[in-house]
């Protein structure tokens, strides 16, 4: 924690999924920053040369809504107010917060209106026309007296806003998201408008979690959870590298819900990069006992995290390791925490297996170190790399800790549907006819997130009915297919518009659906080894086509629908390219390399499905 001797600037968290990442993105800018609490003093705030609000999943208006002292407006150090951030300052300065026309997530086209330079500030950095990332319900309906309309969107008269004379900034939309490609250069403006000095490296970080963490430790041991993936073994060799190898013992355990030959890969890579001081364990049995005939998400989550725990104690109790000697290690890093409700006023997204109620009892009684937890993954991968770490190591795909377990969906067989089932005639007659295309909601559900919220909503399957487009590339006339950019505005209209969905696939194969239902299907050998089959293929056509380095993260879906009354599951190919996994874009995979995977996918399964959904409002997992 900073004792504020060094220039800092005050991240107020509003509960958004993103206030770390504005802390994130500060760091990129060289710059200290801290999260703080709204609740925090006024004269804590005065210690700092720049405050920015973030967003928050409530409405200014609800019981208990975050609220923040108003005097922070005069202290006369420039405040950025984003998303929440901005409806609160219009709240609280005298402005009006209304319910928005339609929730809107995900990019709009911003247009500074405001020609005075002067005037403009910070947001003279963007160009006059720009993209930028919305996440919101309630919107600015009047701006606060002093202020001025300096950028709108077409969903969003007040987009942007100023008090040049306070030096209060605020907007609507997220600018500190990947998705607003301009959002860096204006967060650059504001640092150089704090005058906040550039103190902060990922080497000086490097050192200062050295001592940290061997002040933390004491003359204890740590018995770390490792799983192969970028964030553990980047956490092993920081903790290693402070306390010596011999003090710290890792624990692999094979869940079974690996991807094909992970296990063994995984145990050579740690090898190779020095780390031999570890156990494997063979869990897959335990995890298929816990998991049977389970199909809630949430559920899952938790039962697959309670068993990697009783799995470490059980190893802990055959090693004789006594508590008061060890302490557990993990991997944990900053979006694990935030989409847990890790944060006061956070909405839960989903249980990270890293966040199960066990381990927040440790993490209170203070028995876990988790060295790179206030880390976004770019962060990680530029500690691994700071610290000699090889590629492979490092840029490594994310694979989540429950693995297949959550890309495997299971169900008991019965459709589940939106009570407002009449909303599909209104999308299809009104909205996907005219465009050429057919439409059915497919009758299971997914995670996803909005608003810093969560959902569990049913997808949208798309494909085109033959007259006006087509996205099969066998077609002599490519011309007629619908391009990945307008699959991908189309997505984000449905997705915003009629919110029974959060998610829209377009059909691979077969070429159209008349009929689609729920089959029975649970966490099962057949289920996994079929899935793992899958993934392998879709792996190595990646591999082949170079895509590898293109995408984030590749994950293949099992889910439980039978279609055209073909008796088998259905895969979604769910390729995605995100920064830092918050917010994330599907890849626009061409359709002739489309059109290839999917026959070599066809044999097995009832159907191939591309999820064109961004994150928001789907997540990148399906659950
Ligand atoms: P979502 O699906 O929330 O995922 O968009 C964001 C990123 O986190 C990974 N993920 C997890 N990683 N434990 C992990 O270590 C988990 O429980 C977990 N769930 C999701 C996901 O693969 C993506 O990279």
């Amino acid at each position: 924690m900073n004792n504020l001797k060094i220039d800092s600037i005050a991240v107020v968290d509003f509960g958004s999924q993103y206030a770390h990442l504005i802390a994130n993105r500060i760091r990129r800018l060289n710059v200290h920053s801290e999260i703080v609490l709204p609740e925090t003093s006024l004269e804590e705030f005065k210690k700092f040369k720049g405050i920015i609000l973030s967003g928050g999943p409530q409405s200014v208006y609800e019981k208990g809504a975050p609220t923040i002292d108003k005097r922070i407006f005069e202290l006369g150090v420039p405040v950025l107010c984003i998303c929440y951030g901005h409806q609160l300052a219009a709240y609280l300065l005298g402005g009006k917060v209304v319910a928005g026309k339609a929730k809107e997530y995900g990019l709009a086209e911003l247009q500074i209106i405001e020609k005075s330079k002067k005037n403009c500030g910070i947001f003279s950095a963007f160009s006059q026309k720009t993209q930028v990332w919305m996440s919101h319900g309630d919107t600015v309906g009047a701006l606060a007296p002093g202020f001025l309309k300096v950028g709108t969107t077409d969903d969003c008269e007040f987009a942007a806003a100023v008090n040049p004379e306070k030096k209060i900034y605020t907007t609507q939309f997220h600018l500190e998201v990947n998705h607003t490609p301009e959002g860096m250069k204006v967060l650059d403006a504001f640092i150089v408008q704090t005058g906040v000095a550039r103190t902060w490296s990922m080497k000086q970080f490097l050192e200062r979690k050295m001592s940290e963490v061997k002040e933390q430790i004491g003359s204890r041991s740590v018995f770390m959870l490792t799983s192969g993936g970028v964030d553990s073994t980047v956490a092993y060799v920081l903790l290693s590298k402070a306390l010596g190898t011999k003090r710290v013992y890792g624990l692999f355990v094979d869940t079974g819900l690996l991807r094909k030959d992970e296990a063994k890969k995984t145990e050579k890579l740690l090898k190779r990069i020095g780390i031999k001081n570890f156990h494997v364990h063979n869990g897959r049995r335990e995890f298929l006992k816990n998991l049977k005939g389970i199909t809630d998400p949430e559920e899952k989550r938790a039962i697959i995290g309670k068993t990697f725990l009783d799995i470490q104690a059980a190893v802990t109790k055959k090693m004789k390791l006594n508590p008061k000697e060890w302490m557990l290690g993990q991997g944990t890093i900053y979006p694990d925490t935030i989409e847990s409700k890790g944060t006061k006023h956070a909405d839960k997204i989903k249980t990270h297996h890293n966040r199960v109620p066990e381990i927040m009892k440790m993490i209170e009684e203070g028995r876990v170190i988790e060295p790179i937890a206030e880390l976004y993954k770019d962060e990680v991968r530029a500690l691994g790399t700071e610290m000699g770490l090889p590629k492979e190591a490092v840029w490594k795909h994310p694979f989540p800790g429950p693995g297949l377990g959550v890309r495997i969906l299971c169900s008991n067989g019965d459709d589940v549907l939106p009570n407002e089932y009449m909303v599909h005639e209104e999308l299809i007659n009104e909205y996907l006819e005219p465009l050429g295309l057919s439409g059915v909601i497919a009758p299971i559900r997914s995670v996803g997130v909005g608003g810093d919220s969560r959902s569990y909503k049913n997808p949208l399957i798309i494909w085109a009915s033959g007259n006006k487009h087509s996205y099969n590339s066998n077609r002599s006339n490519k011309s007629q297919n619908i391009s990945m950019e307008e699959l991908e505005k189309l997505s984000t209209y449905i997705t915003n518009h009629f919110p029974v969905v959060n998610r829209v696939c377009l059909l691979l194969a077969p070429h159209g659906i008349e009929q689609v239902a729920a089959r029975s299907g649970y966490l099962s050998d057949a289920r996994i080894a079929h899935t793992q089959k899958l993934d392998n293929i879709v792996m190595k056509f990646a591999e082949k086509n170079k895509i590898m380095d293109d995408v984030w993260q590749f994950p293949s879906v099992l889910v439980p629908l039978s279609i055209n009354g073909v008796k088998k599951d259905a895969v979604v190919l769910r390729p995605i390219c995100s920064d830092e996994a918050m917010t994330a874009h599907f890849y626009k995979m061409s359709y002739p390399r489309l059109s290839k995977l999917t026959k070599l996918l066809t044999s097995s399964v009832s159907g191939v499905l591309f999820d064109i959904t961004n994150k928001p409002p789907g997540t990148i997992e399906w659950e």
